[in-house]
């Protein structure tokens, strides 16, 4: 190495400005499988905070006969939390909408013309079960679409029928279905199949928003994790649709 070695050193990488909304999350104490109690909320929100988020939409879960939320379980909660946040000197804000699971419940209070718990305006957070694609799919979608919402799919990059059928994905994104990766499936969390499908779909450009999908602060380590990978950075070029969230 001679005296212009130096000019062969790379460039420092440039951090990654943070997201500043995360809008997928299980933060609320008590009420589904996520947060067990304030302090664990409390210690999730200050890690999301330090990490430069300024705003959570929580997300519980709602799912027939076995995380029944509605308004009236998950707004005292949300305030619980807001009142605990404020006395522990955080400026994080935090909203709670819903992650909708598409069950028979959920299509009865389609059909009822229900009120359904929104990210922000029409997005509306849905997911299915992870094996097999529901009979019933693309026509509660179009049903959503319908109605005025704007179905945003939670961690389509995890579901089987998507990783071992990538053309299906592809119609649901052609269709106006939303898609929301997972940050930790970047990292590999959930295995190969989602890691590989997430790239793809980062490939080409079949994503509109990212989120933690975070439950428990055993998830804080993996989505370090995941926030050092490859795929997290090439996601980050692309534009995505979280910060349009922040008021
Ligand atoms: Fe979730």
């Amino acid at each position: 190495m001679g005296f212009f070695s130096f000019l062969l050193k790379p460039e420092p990488k440039a951090e990654i400005p943070p997201l500043l909304v995360d809008m997928h999350s299980h933060f609320l104490p008590a009420i589904d499988d996520g947060a067990e109690n304030i302090h664990e909320t409390l210690k999730l929100l200050k890690s999301f905070e330090d990490r430069g988020y300024k705003k959570i939409i929580t997300t519980p879960h709602i799912i027939q006969d076995l995380y029944e939320n509605t308004p009236d379980t998950i707004f005292p909660v949300l305030e619980k939390v807001r009142a605990a946040l404020i006395e522990s000197g955080s400026s994080l804000q935090i909203e709670a909408a819903a992650e909708y699971f598409l069950d028979d419940r959920f299509i009865e209070m389609l059909d009822a013309d229900q009120q359904f718990l929104t990210l922000k305006d029409n997005l509306i957070l849905v997911e299915t079960g992870f094996l097999n694609e529901p009979a019933y799919l693309r026509d509660v979608l179009f049903k959503l679409r319908l109605k005025g919402y704007k179905p945003v799919l939670a961690h389509p990059e995890r579901y089987v029928y998507l990783q071992t059928k990538k053309e299906k994905l592809e119609e649901l994104f052609y269709s106006g279905v939303l898609l929301q990766i997972n940050t930790m499936s970047l990292g590999g969390y959930y295995g190969p199949p989602a890691l590989k499908l997430a790239e793809w779909m980062i490939e080409n450009e079949f994503v509109h928003f990212l989120g933690s999908d975070c439950h428990r602060t055993r998830h804080l380590e993996p989505l370090e994790k995941a926030y050092k990978s490859k795929a997290y950075h090439k996601l980050r070029e692309l534009p995505l649709l979280n910060d349009s969230l922040l008021d």
